[in-house]
């Protein structure tokens, strides 16, 4: 999203207003730091602002990827027709249930497109992943925002509430993404059997293979028995591939089909569905990757809970910590250390995001964290 460019072009300033410190420090010439700040950041920086896999695409992706260069002048439209005729089959659906888009965000940009307009309403939760809003800018939908329960917690039934026959999208996002919370699987058949049909509910499974929470569930269970629900997933997350943009939706024909309406042509490449066919073809990607980065969460919410601090318990690739004060700062003095950390949440402001890096990555927000907030002294 276009959070990412902004944070570039922040983490640019502070360079620039923290002198050339820094930069002397890697040894870098002010000419070959200023061409590497503008087309990209710079090698040392740690980045756990945007819940990325730290190490990237599987080598079988990457060579798939890098194969793909032979097919590179030919639209991808037998590539497309692949994927998902595999997505199908993964899902226990039809081909025509199976849309592509350009990440999963533009699956999100799709669902406004086909399901808002002025005269009607959007509910989401309040603080949940701001695409759905962000996009209705141009659909100018009456944002409707419910505020997470106690525990952090999509608010489901406050939620169903909201929802009325003038209700054109409720947007789901589980895990939650900022606090990666989940809603169970009975909570959301309960809430799906509540709200009117008409309503069409967009429940964004983006961080879906993290979870370990046995009351999970997740929306292609109940694909068959509700006809209002669209689930939407990523390549960007578990599969590491966010750089190379491919998301995609699963509901019935009906709905796949308003929603292609707002697509554009070719909305993939040949590089990312070559890449995404070959992870998705290695049964032991997920279950490796699962493990290896919740187990850097576990370490990282094991050192949080052993000072003491107050964090959100995550069943995604980040973790939620009250600082007690404004975050705003904290980000700043973060980037002046070379980690950038998530974004501000205007409902959660003393919260910081941050995403899960890799080992070694964890330990130098953790060594950073305890100089930028200290923990306070036990009375
Ligand atoms: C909950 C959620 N959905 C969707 C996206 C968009 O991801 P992409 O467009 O890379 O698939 C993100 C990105 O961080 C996200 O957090």
């Amino acid at each position: 999203m276009g959070t990412t460019g902004m944070t570039r072009r922040g983490f640019g300033a502070v360079l620039g207003a923290a002198a050339g410190a820094a930069l002397l420090d890697t040894g870098l010439t002010m000419r070959t730091a200023a061409a590497r700040v503008r087309s990209g950041l710079p090698k040392d920086v740690i980045q756990l602002n945007s819940n990325e896999n730290p190490y990237g695409p599987s080598p079988a992706a990457r060579e798939a990827m890098t194969r793909s260069q032979e097919i590179a002048s030919r639209y991808p439209d037998y590539q497309e027709d692949d994927m998902r005729g595999v997505l199908a089959r993964l899902h226990g659906v039809n081909a025509e249930q199976v849309l592509l888009g350009c990440g999963s965000g533009d699956i999100l940009r799709m669902a406004d497109g086909a399901f808002l307009a002025p005269d009607r309403k959007v509910v989401v939760a309040e603080p949940t992943f701001e695409a759905v809003l962000l996009y209705n800018r141009v659909t100018k939908a009456e944002p409707i925002r419910v505020s997470l329960d106690a525990s952090y917690r999509h608010d489901l039934p406050r939620m169903a509430e909201a929802c009325d026959t003038t209700t054109g999208l409720v947007y789901v996002c589980n895990p939650n993404n900022p606090t990666g919370t989940i809603v169970t699987g009975e909570e959301l058949a309960a809430f799906l059997g509540r709200i009117p049909k008409s309503v069409t509910v967009l429940l964004d499974e983006a961080y879906h293979h993290f979870v370990e929470h046995p009351g999970y569930r997740s929306g292609f269970d109940l694909l068959a028995a509700y006809p209002n629900l669209i689930v939407v997933r990523t390549f960007s997350k578990i599969y590491g591939l966010a750089g190379m943009r491919l998301g995609y939706a699963v509901a019935t024909k009906d709905k796949i089909e308003a929603l292609a309406r707002h697509a554009s042509f070719s909305n993939t490449n040949a590089a990312v569905l070559a890449a995404g066919l070959v992870s998705l073809a290695d049964a032991d990607l997920v279950p490796r990757m699962r493990r290896r980065m919740n187990d850097t969460r576990r370490w990282l919410t094991t050192q949080l809970a052993a000072e003491g601090r107050t964090f959100i318990s995550s069943e995604a690739n980040f973790v939620m910590i009250d600082t007690g004060r404004d975050v705003a700062p904290l980000i700043e003095a973060f980037r002046a250390r070379r980690i950038l950390v998530g974004r501000r949440f205007p409902s959660m402001p003393t919260w910081l995001r941050v995403s899960v890096g890799t080992p070694q990555e964890m330990a130098a927000f953790v060594t950073a964290l305890c100089d930028i907030v200290p923990v306070p002294a036990a009375a």
